[in-house]
Parts: C-alpha cells; structure tokens; sequence
C-alpha cells in the first residue's frame, strides 16, 4: 500500500513510527529555572555528529498545562544530561513519561536515586549504565499541525560521557551487558540483546 501522508491512512493505528525502528531512548533531565529536577523520556533522539559530539531530541506537542518541560528547561538553563535505559529501567522510564506539572520532581516520581553530574547542574539517573553531560546547543522549530503544539528539535553538545565500569570489558562497552531497551511504534519496545561486527569497505 501506498500512504499520502496529508489524509487517512485507512489503517487501525497510524503506522509511520513502526517504520523507523528500533529508536533509542534519551532519558532526559534537566533543572527548570526554580530547580527543579525534570526526567523525561524522548525517543526521537539520537547522537548528530562526532566530533564535537553532538545530541537531538524532537519534543512534540504540550502537555495539560501547557509546553513540555524538558525544552523549556533546557532553554532557560543552558544544560541537560540524555542517560541510557537499561531494560530493568523500563517501568521507571515509563514512569517518568506521566504529564504531570513543572513542579513535580520526576526523579521522586518514579523511585529513582539522583547522582550528581560533573559539569552540568542536572542530575543524572543513578541506576543508568551511561550519562551524557550536554550543553544547549540551540533549538530548530518545526511544523505543527495542532497550533497550540511546539514542535521543536533541541541540540546538545556532549561535554561529558560517563561510563559505568563494569560495563567495559577490555576497554570497549559491553552493549550486550546493558540490555539497552529501545522503542518500537504502537505500544511496542525491543531489547538489544545481540551484537556483531560488519566492516566497511575501504
Ligand atoms: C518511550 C517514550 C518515548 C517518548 N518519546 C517522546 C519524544 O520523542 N518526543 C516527545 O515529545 N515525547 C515523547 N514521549 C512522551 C514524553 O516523555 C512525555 O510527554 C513527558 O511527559 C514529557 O515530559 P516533560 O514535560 O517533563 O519534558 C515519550 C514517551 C515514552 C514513554
């Protein structure tokens, strides 16, 4: 089948995000300009280039009581940390997925201990087996069919990287040893529990 994408798919759900598969999950948090702690999930995320390393992730639509609040956040502080979700983590990512207000301590809200970042002021999530420290880089607004929506693409440049010690082995990250948990479209998530090498020609 063939889908326009600016009428109905015909279809039970809309199927665009199973297309683009498997995401990876950055667990976002940030500080809002009260101080607040703020934990999000996003996976329109991903790493954008190398050197310096760079992060994006895509904020869609509001929440109840008005923007999502890791955008603004991050916008008026400056800083943010993507962790890792390991698969035993699922249910408190999810958790943290509630819309709940810009008051609210996420980190609280799921049961979730906070360990303090190196360069940032946003804490990372303790339990997580990765921490990227980032900067605000900037924010590219994007269309939205609902106007009371901002769709936006937020930027980070990555200043700092932890990485959990038992999970290098030989110096390399073991990815096979965190089970990264990973979205799928619907409902749906998947476990990377397999990985090999390929190399590229010359
Ligand atoms: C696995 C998962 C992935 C998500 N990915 C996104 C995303 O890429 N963009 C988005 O706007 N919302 C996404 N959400 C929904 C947000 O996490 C949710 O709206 C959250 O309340 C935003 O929190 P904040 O207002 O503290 O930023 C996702 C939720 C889950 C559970």
């Amino acid at each position: 089948m063939f889908i326009k994408t600016d009428g109905p798919h015909g279809l039970p759900r809309n199927p665009f995000l199973s297309c683009i598969v498997p995401r990876p999950i950055g667990w976002v948090s940030s500080l809002s300009a009260d101080g607040v702690f703020n934990l999000a999930p996003y996976s329109f995320f991903n790493g954008v280039a190398n050197a310096p390393p760079m992060v994006m992730f895509a904020s869609n639509g509001r929440q109840p009581h008005g923007p999502k609040d890791s955008v603004t956040n991050i916008e008026a502080t400056g800083e943010f940390v993507c962790n890792l979700v390991s698969e035993e983590l699922g249910e408190q990512m999810n958790a943290t997925s509630a819309s709940v207000s810009s008051d609210t301590d996420e980190f609280d809200l799921a049961g979730l201990e906070t360990e303090p970042s190196e360069l940032v002021k946003p804490p990372r999530v303790k339990a997580s087996p990765i921490h990227l420290e980032c900067t605000f880089h900037g924010t590219m607004e994007l269309p939205s069919n609902d106007p009371e929506a901002r769709n936006v693409i937020c930027v980070g440049r990555v200043i700092g990287i932890h990485i959990r010690d038992e999970v290098l082995k030989d110096g390399i990250i073991d990815i096979e040893s965190i089970r990264p948990l990973a979205r799928l479209g619907y409902r749906d998530y998947t476990v990377i529990e397999k990985a090999y090498p390929m190399t590229r020609p010359k």
